[in-house]
């Protein structure tokens, strides 16, 4: 029996997102594709015999207890009626408040891994259901493949991407989910597209407009208007970027955005070009841009 195990949290880009909908919890109804890439936080868990879950070196500004690491760990013990505990460790590398995922990701990985821990038997649809109610986005961690998924973002048809490189553009901007959600001016009546279109769309070849070997973006971000008008310095970013051809898009509720390519070497050398232009960039940017990463698509994680 193992009584320490090691795992990556990557973090998710939303190569689109379309919000279709609104239920009466206040909900928003989606359309989206989830691809993971190997930005990932890493998270250690330690068996302990005494049932207590103890969260090491806890993220500023959130409390022991609010903490999704430790509300997912209370979860599944609840569930399961173990009396088994775990000492955690979480080496953060995805930037909080970007639209990527961290935070859900992180839980997600621990009902992952303490259920294999703590030798708990759930399946993986199981550890879904107790996804959920931590957050919108735990779920799709749980299911662990790129993914169409649908409803709040948490009804999943598995799709294939092609193994795509990204670059994240990480402003010094964290976005607190529901100031984009609730903001009046977002569309929230996108027509439904359909599973087969959007496969379709993930296996066209090479965009010919393109000069950088970029795919072409199917949809778009309902949520990037809104809060492009919220922090007008994210449309200056996606502004500079559109000049050096390269087409950026929002993930998530921002505020990172991304964009894709065909392969990691044309990411890595189109991010050196932008390295060498940002400083100039930020001199005169109301939202500077903090870090450029360049990152691979993941076919499947932990
Ligand atoms: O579920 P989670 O805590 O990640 O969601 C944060 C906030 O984002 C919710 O309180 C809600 O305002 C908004 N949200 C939404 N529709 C979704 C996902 C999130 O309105 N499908």
């Amino acid at each position: 029996m193992k009584h320490l195990y090691d795992v990556p949290a990557p973090a998710k880009l939303n190569l689109f997102l379309h919000v279709t909908g609104r239920r009466e919890d206040g909900y928003h109804l989606l359309q989206t594709v989830f691809v993971f890439i190997d930005l990932a936080d890493r998270l250690q868990f330690e068996l302990r015999n005494d049932g207590v879950i103890c969260r090491q070196t806890s993220l500023p500004g959130i409390d022991h207890d609010s903490d999704l690491i430790v509300r997912a760990a209370r979860a599944l013990q609840k569930a399961t009626g173990t009396a088994k505990g775990a000492t955690i460790q979480v080496q953060k590398n995805i930037p909080a408040g970007g639209g990527l995922g961290g935070g859900s990701s992180d839980a997600a990985s621990t009902l992952i891994a303490l259920n294999r821990l703590w030798q708990t038997g759930l399946s993986r649809w199981e550890l879904q259901q107790l996804a959920l109610p931590l957050g919108a986005d735990v779920p799709v961690f749980v299911f662990g493949q790129n993914t169409f998924a649908e409803g709040i973002g948490e009804a999943f048809t598995a799709c294939r991407v092609p193994g795509h490189a990204y670059l994240v553009f990480q402003p010094r901007l964290g976005i607190p989910t529901p100031a984009i959600f609730t903001d009046p001016d977002l569309c929230r009546n996108t027509p439904l597209v359909t599973v087969q279109d959007v496969q379709q769309s993930l296996s066209l070849p090479i965009s010919e407009a393109s000069s950088l070997s970029q795919p072409a973006f199917f949809g778009h971000n309902d949520l990037e208007a809104v809060a492009c008008r919220q922090h007008p310095g994210l449309q200056q970013l996606v502004d500079w970027l559109d000049v050096r051809q390269v087409k950026a898009r929002m993930t998530g509720s921002g505020a990172c955005f991304f964009a894709p390519f065909n392969s990691y070497e044309d990411a890595l050398q189109v991010g050196h070009e932008l390295e060498v232009a940002l400083p100039a960039f930020n001199q005169g940017a109301s939202v500077p841009v903090e870090r450029i990463i360049a990152a691979r698509g993941l076919v499947r994680h932990p």
